[in-house]
């Protein structure tokens, strides 16, 4: 395996929304071998929980806990406890729980680490705008005015000054955030479609080249894997498309 390969395999991640352990074991099975990063969100987790991804460390994986936590900041930091003890390598909140919020997913972590030897300290990233959002769902909906990508800017400002390592949002927005937040700060970007790929409920979509030229550190993706025919080729062709661009 090529220097290039594993660098851009460990920028891929794969989404395993799967309704059970055995679907997403499946799934691993067939990705054998890919150094990829995995990442498990509430479907999953919400079903096969830490043991799950306790064995997808026993395998060597860095794993990436979806989970998007959005609560007061005293059960954020419980919770961030929590996932920080399974060993996990990044897990996420909603960067509108605000400023103490976010900050308090730092404390928990930090104790959890402070109390276990062995433990590293996760990655924690903010989710700014959901990339099946649109700007009229937004301002229409949600209540935000303005731009999808002034808002976007405005969470990872915030998230950056709680001390969060860095967001999740979509790729057309990472140029944006790098200047605001500097290059160090990671961005981590779903909606992710080869061309020809369905879009499904995702709006804000680009493909994997262009994901990296606008210098996403993360390419979450999850069904042109998941609902491929062939999960392997398709890692590997998005891997070889990464590495091209
Ligand atoms: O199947 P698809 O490639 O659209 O999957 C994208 C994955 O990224 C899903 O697991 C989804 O929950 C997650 N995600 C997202 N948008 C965010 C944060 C996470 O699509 N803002």
């Amino acid at each position: 395996m090529n220097a290039d390969y594993k660098k851009m395999a460990g920028r891929l991640m794969v989404a395993l929304d799967y309704p059970d352990a055995e679907q997403a074991s499946e799934l691993v099975r067939k990705l054998e071998g890919i150094p990829c990063y995995l990442k498990v969100g509430m479907q999953l987790f919400y079903t096969a929980g830490p043991d799950f991804v306790k064995s997808l460390k026993d395998k060597g994986y860095s794993v990436f806990l979806d989970v998007k936590m959005h609560d007061i900041p005293n059960t954020v930091k419980g919770g961030s406890h929590s996932v920080t003890r399974l060993g996990v390598d990044m897990f996420n909140v909603h960067a509108a729980g605000g400023v103490s919020m976010m900050q308090a997913a730092k404390d928990g972590a930090e104790t959890a680490v402070a109390e276990t030897p062995g433990l590293v300290m996760p990655t924690i990233i903010a989710v700014t705008q959901l990339t099946s959002t649109s700007q009229a769902v937004m301002n229409n909906e949600i209540g935000i005015d303005g731009s999808i990508e002034a808002s976007v800017v405005h969470y990872a400002k915030l998230a950056k000054a709680a001390g969060l390592h860095g967001v999740v949002a979509s790729s057309l927005e990472v140029e944006a955030i790098s200047s605001a937040c500097g290059p160090d700060f990671k961005t981590v970007t779903p909606g992710i479609r080869p061309s020809g790929a369905g879009m499904g409920d995702q709006t804000r979509v680009l493909t994997p080249g262009q994901a990296i030229l606008r210098g996403s550190h993360y390419l979450v993706v999850g069904r042109p894997i998941t609902a491929s025919k062939d999960p392997r080729t398709a890692a590997e062709q998005i891997i070889e498309e990464m590495i091209r661009a």
